[in-house]
């Protein structure tokens, strides 16, 4: 696409925007209960300093078909994603001679409630760290492997299989280590930053604006809980920088590289933005 055509949409996306906001939707009153027996917190209290009072999971913004097809596990395309992650977690790469299994053995026990509290500070590299470059440092430095490229390879399975051995767990986030603090105040920023023709931040759409519909679009929290999701619209798995970056193409024609320091900032913020909202790995969206 050539960048009159870039502004053009934007613009057309701007007026049918504002057009459409007026129509207001609360989030939907409803439990999801995943397979009849696992109960997911999709509504807590936001911590201290939030701005808003209420979080909500993307859950409780989608229509009764998609709610329905996250609470069947059978039902739910994105296993089938983390039945692959399974395989690779199995399958020995690198120089090494090994698998992540050889080294973690069973994941449901080894990596239950790992992901409920990534990102994480990371003392050898000084910055935050999260699940997909976590797999690719263990890739690199106890494999003999390489390093997977963004969305590439094994990175969503993998990271959507170690995301799951959490499902139902509440999401926190320990600012208390390294400089998370830092990266957390620099995440806030980018997320309040209006930038673009459209002159708008995360929080002109998911904060001031949730509950209201933009198009066909019931606006979330945009809450991160659910990451990697399954897409019914894209039929696969997306991850959580590429809704960053698609989020960000939607306002602006410059968006940040995947992991790049501010969308690592954005992670970390994001995250305590759904503090105790459950794990949904892999949530389905629309
Ligand atoms: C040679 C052994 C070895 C192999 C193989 C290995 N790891 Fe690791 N892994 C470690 C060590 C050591 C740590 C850091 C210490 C710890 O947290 O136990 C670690 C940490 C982790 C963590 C963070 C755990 C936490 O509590 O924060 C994750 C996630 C992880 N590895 C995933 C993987 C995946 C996925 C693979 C396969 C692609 C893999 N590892 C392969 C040794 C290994
Ligand atoms: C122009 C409005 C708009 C802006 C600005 C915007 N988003 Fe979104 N975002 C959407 C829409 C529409 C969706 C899909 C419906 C929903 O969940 O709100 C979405 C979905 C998301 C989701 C997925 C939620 C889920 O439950 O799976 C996340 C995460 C997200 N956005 C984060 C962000 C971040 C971070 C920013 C700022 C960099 C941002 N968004 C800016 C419109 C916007």
């Amino acid at each position: 696409m050539n960048k009159a055509l870039i502004t053009s949409t934007m613009l057309l996306t701007g007026a049918s925007l504002l057009a459409s906001l007026g129509l207001q939707a609360t989030p939907v009153d409803d439990a999801l209960v995943i397979d009849g027996e696992l109960e997911i917190t999709t509504q807590v209290k936001a911590p201290e300093g939030h701005a808003l009072k209420e979080l909500y999971s993307g859950w409780r913004y989608r229509t009764d078909e998609t709610r329905a097809i996250e609470a069947d596990s059978f039902e739910n395309p994105g296993m089938l994603g983390v039945e692959q992650g399974e395989e690779i977690w199995n399958t020995v790469e690198g120089s090494e001679g090994k698998s992540c299994a050889s080294c973690h053995d069973d994941a449901a026990v080894s990596m239950k409630g790992v992901g409920a509290q990534y990102p994480k500070w990371d003392a050898d590299g000084n910055k935050p760290i999260n699940i997909e470059l976590q797999i690719n440092k263990c890739r690199v430095e106890n494999m003999g492997a390489e390093a997977y490229k963004f969305d590439k390879g094994g990175q969503k399975p993998l990271t959507a299989y170690i995301k799951h051995q959490s499902i139902g767990m509440p999401v926190t986030v320990d600012l208390s280590q390294g400089d998370m603090q830092k990266w957390w105040e620099a995440g806030k920023e980018t997320y309040y930053l209006r930038t673009g023709q459209l002159n708008m931040s995360c929080a002109s759409c998911h904060e001031k604006n949730q509950g209201k519909y933009i198009r066909a679009d019931h606006l979330s929290q945009g809450q991160v809980n659910g990451f990697p999701t399954y897409r019914l619209k894209q039929n696969k798995l997306i991850s959580l920088h590429n809704r960053f970056r698609g989020c960000i193409r939607d306002t602006r024609a410059e968006f940040p590289a995947a992991f790049s320091d501010t969308l690592m900032g954005l992670e970390v913020y994001t995250t305590w933005r759904g503090t105790g909202l459950s794990v949904e790995t892999p949530a389905v969206r629309q």
